[in-house]
């Protein structure tokens, strides 16, 4: 089946494959499954359809990356990366752009005014060499075959099957020529994957085909029922993710942060267990280590560091990217604790206020966006806010009808629980 498959990926990239016996191809898989070699012969298939990234010996072991499947108000990669730089990793991070609720690193990224994500694979390679990190988009000359195959799968129906989702992935991260890697698979009301067993089966699956290809791999399982942190859209996003870069994150973003940084250096061996590198990490948060290194790639990307010279709060940081905005705060009937704040309806109110598409290709509004002014388990009175949107145009009412219901109150204090369930690997 291994030789057979290797055909067939070859066909999709040369065309002798037609659109037809594809479609025929991928029904089948989604319906019926493959085996677990089949997968990773699958995705190193894939990775081999195009160039790839490679790195010289000297440091080889040391380029890392992250995948998350994505969710609401999550900027780790914005700040992982920088901080794994700090610790002496390579990161050469291929990233995609926000698609439906979720956002995508790529558009938060072009909210800092000028930066580029357009790099081909030897500017990739240089900058890698000079600074260590590079956050881009995905370039023309790597895995065109998932091109072709996910553009068939969008109109066929078969985008969730977990062999095809492992593969599309995993052969992306496997072309960048890394070492290890650590995957933020999502589970809950605003996850790709709701279900807690069906993340389970993707993160195995994902797993398997990475370390099938040499790659050292582990898979965080986290909660995605409430926003992480306390920034949702892309230019708030980043400026929350700046301060996280000065110290001064919601310990919700900071853990995710340390507990994924951790085993990147753990299965480098720059760190003896995950949690000494989870602390290192944590220090390169609070030592200024990370934010220097996110410094120099906005610079060597030609995005304007004045983002980072402010005397920084996120207001200020809001009025230096976007004055042009209208600020509304929407406020609690009740008293009580924080017990539960809904990813999913935030995202979507969001979404209408322009700051995600619906289909690639349509354009966002990268200022717009919310802030929670509370998270879970603080203290909230009747009449204050809870949430603070920030938009352009007037607000529409069915955006703030969304919004009914979407923070819960309980009479009983409630502690912020950790939302990483457990890790693979
Ligand atoms: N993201 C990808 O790149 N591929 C998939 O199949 C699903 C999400």
């Amino acid at each position: 089946m291994s030789e057979s498959i290797r055909y067939l990926v070859e066909g999709v990239v040369d065309g002798s494959i037609s659109d037809t016996e594809l479609i025929s191809w991928l029904k089948t898989v989604h319906s019926e499954g493959i085996s677990e070699t089949d997968t990773i012969a699958l995705t190193e298939a894939m990775r081999d359809s195009g160039e790839t990234l490679s790195w010289d010996l000297a440091f080889s072991e040391l380029v890392v990356d992250k995948h998350s499947t994505g969710g609401v108000g999550d900027k780790v990669s914005l700040i992982l990366a920088p901080a794994l730089a700090a610790c002496g990793l390579k990161v050469p991070m291929i990233s995609g752009r926000g698609l439906g609720h979720t956002g995508g690193t790529l558009d938060k990224l072009e909210s800092i005014p000028g930066f580029s994500v357009e790099m081909d694979s030897e500017e990739i390679q240089a900058q890698i060499l000079d600074i260590g990190l590079a956050m881009v988009g995905q370039t023309e000359r790597l895995v065109p075959a998932d091109r072709r195959m996910y553009a068939l799968r969008d109109v066929t129906g078969t985008i969730d099957s977990i062999p095809l989702i492992t593969s599309s992935i995993v052969s992306k991260k496997a072309a960048e020529g890394l070492s290890a890697l650590v995957l933020d698979v999502k589970f809950g009301r605003a996850a790709f994957m709701v279900e807690l067993d069906k993340a389970r089966d993707l993160a195995i699956s994902m797993v398997a085909a990475s370390k099938g290809m040499g790659i050292t791999t582990n898979a965080v399982l986290s909660s995605m029922d409430a926003p992480l942190g306390c920034a949702i859209g892309n230019s708030l996003e980043v400026l929350e993710s700046v301060e996280t870069l000065c110290g001064n994150g919601p310990s919700d973003l900071e853990e995710l942060v340390c507990i994924q940084g951790g085993l990147l250096l753990h299965s480098t061996g720059l760190a003896e267990d995950r949690d000494t590198g989870a602390l290192m990490i944590h220090d390169s948060l609070h030592d200024g280590s990370a934010l220097e290194c996110f410094r120099k790639m906005v610079e060597a990307q030609g995005g304007d560091t004045s983002i980072l010279d402010s005397d920084y709060s996120l207001m200020a940081g809001l009025g230096l990217i976007d004055t042009q905005l209208n600020a509304t705060s929407l406020c609690v009937a009740g008293s009580g604790w924080v017990h539960d704040i809904d990813a999913l309806s935030i995202a979507l109110a969001c979404q209408r206020m322009g700051a995600g598409r619906l289909e690639l290709g349509d354009s966002i509004d990268r200022a717009v966006g919310a802030i929670l002014e509370v998270q879970i388990g603080d203290r909230i009175e009747e009449g204050e806010p809870w949430i603070t949107l920030y938009h352009r145009n007037e607000i529409e009412r069915e955006t703030v009808e969304g919004l009914i219901g979407s923070i819960a109150l309980s009479d009983e204090e409630f502690q912020q629980v950790s939302r990483i369930h457990e890790v693979l690997g």
